[in-house]
């Protein structure tokens, strides 16, 4: 049995343990944060599950096998860092670190200790997400000209990171695993409304090889919540629409065909096709219970998880290109995938 230990019982921390309770193959067995109030929270409910406001009691506690990790960014690197040195696996909250460097020192240290590292892009494990995957790859929708995210609503405002940090990552994960491939650049542009130096609207602009664009659109400071994902084909368009509870993902069959003869100016007319709009049919389970599901498994088969510290590498590339980007008026910037992932990590990190 894995006796795993959560850190931050906050909005989010309380769901991990609640997915780690209805785990078999471990014991939910520690909770840990410093506020009383959210301590006395847990207790309420899982009586079973031992509560302490000091991190180092979970470091120091042989018997803790796994910790995951639901704190604010900034603690993530310096508590994961800890945990791994202490040879205790580690799931960590989306975005995995503030920064590449951060990612990289602890895929580093999970392979010298031989720990399982796993982010939580909750949205990889979705149905619809999956779904959305078996479609692309089916050559459905022809060739992807375009993917347009749109993830807003009113709060909750960070007092540690913008919103390219707190809502992008959703979407930077969702179309990395979707495209299976790496912009080349990137831009992005944002501005703070309400507290000087963190960005509350943000757009950015991905460029992947082949003309292919991703545009994403966070925002803390919308009256509606959107978060819908469209994606146009050169053969069918499809629209992910997380917040409609039944028919979440939609596919038209739209498009527009250029001539592919034509001898004069007059002769040119694009011909625009409408047929039908179906909605394939989800078998969703809570994606969480599948990442905790996930997590516990690769401990005991000793795998490497499907979103691995590589999988949050790349996302926290992209968001700190984009970062840097929106902090210079939006030119774009190049990604060296090369020296994002070296050789050393990548080579050992797939083992
Ligand atoms: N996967 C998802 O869909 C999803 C959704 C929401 C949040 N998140 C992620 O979860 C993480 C937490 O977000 P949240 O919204 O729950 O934040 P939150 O502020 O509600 O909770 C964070 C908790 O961490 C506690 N904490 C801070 N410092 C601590 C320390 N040193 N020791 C112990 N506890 C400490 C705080 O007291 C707080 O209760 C973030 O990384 C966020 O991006 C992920």
């Amino acid at each position: 049995m894995i006796k795993v230990a959560v850190v931050g019982c906050g909005y989010w921390g309380p769901n991990l343990i609640r997915n780690f309770c209805s785990v078999p193959q471990c014991v939910m067995s520690m909770a840990c944060d410093t506020k009383p109030d959210r301590l006395e929270y847990i207790q309420r409910l899982y009586p079973s599950v031992a509560v302490t406001s000091d991190f180092q009691d979970i470091i120091n506690n042989d018997d803790i096998d796994a910790v995951a990790i639901a704190t604010p960014v900034a603690m993530h690197f310096p508590m994961a860092q800890q945990c791994l040195q202490r040879g205790k696996h580690v799931l960590l909250e989306k975005p995995i670190t503030a920064s590449v460097k951060e990612c990289q020192e602890l895929i580093r240290l999970a392979v010298k200790h031989g720990r399982t590292l796993m982010v939580d892009h909750t949205f990889e494990y979705t149905a619809a997400v999956n779904k959305i995957k078996e479609i692309i790859q089916s050559g459905e929708l022809g060739q992807i000209y375009y993917i347009d995210c749109v993830r807003v609503n009113l709060g909750l405002f960070q007092n540690d990171i913008n919103v390219v940090w707190d809502l992008a990552p959703h979407d930077v994960s969702i179309v990395l695993y979707l495209l299976d491939q790496q912009p080349e650049s990137i831009s992005g542009q944002g501005k703070a409304h309400l507290k000087p130096g963190i960005e509350d609207v943000a757009a950015l602009a991905l460029n992947f090889p082949d003309n292919l664009g991703v545009y994403i659109q966070s925002s803390w400071l919308h009256p509606n919540k959107i978060r819908k994902i469209t994606i146009v084909g050169s053969k069918k368009m499809l629209v992910y629409d997380d917040v409609d509870p039944l028919e979440k993902i939609k596919i038209y069959d739209k498009g527009v065909e250029v001539p592919a003869h034509y001898e004069t100016f007059g002769d040119f007319h694009f011909s625009y096709r409408y047929g039908d709009i179906y909605s394939p049919r989800l078998e969703e389970t809570e994606p969480l219970k599948k990442v905790c599901q996930h997590f516990i498994e690769c401990i005991g088969n000793g795998t490497q998880p499907r979103t691995n510290g590589i999988s949050g590498l790349r996302v926290v590339s992209v968001l700190e290109s984009a970062n840097i980007s929106l902090k210079n008026g939006g030119s774009p910037i190049a990604i060296d995938w090369n020296r994002v992932t070296p050789e050393e990590i990548s080579a050992k990190d797939s083992i």
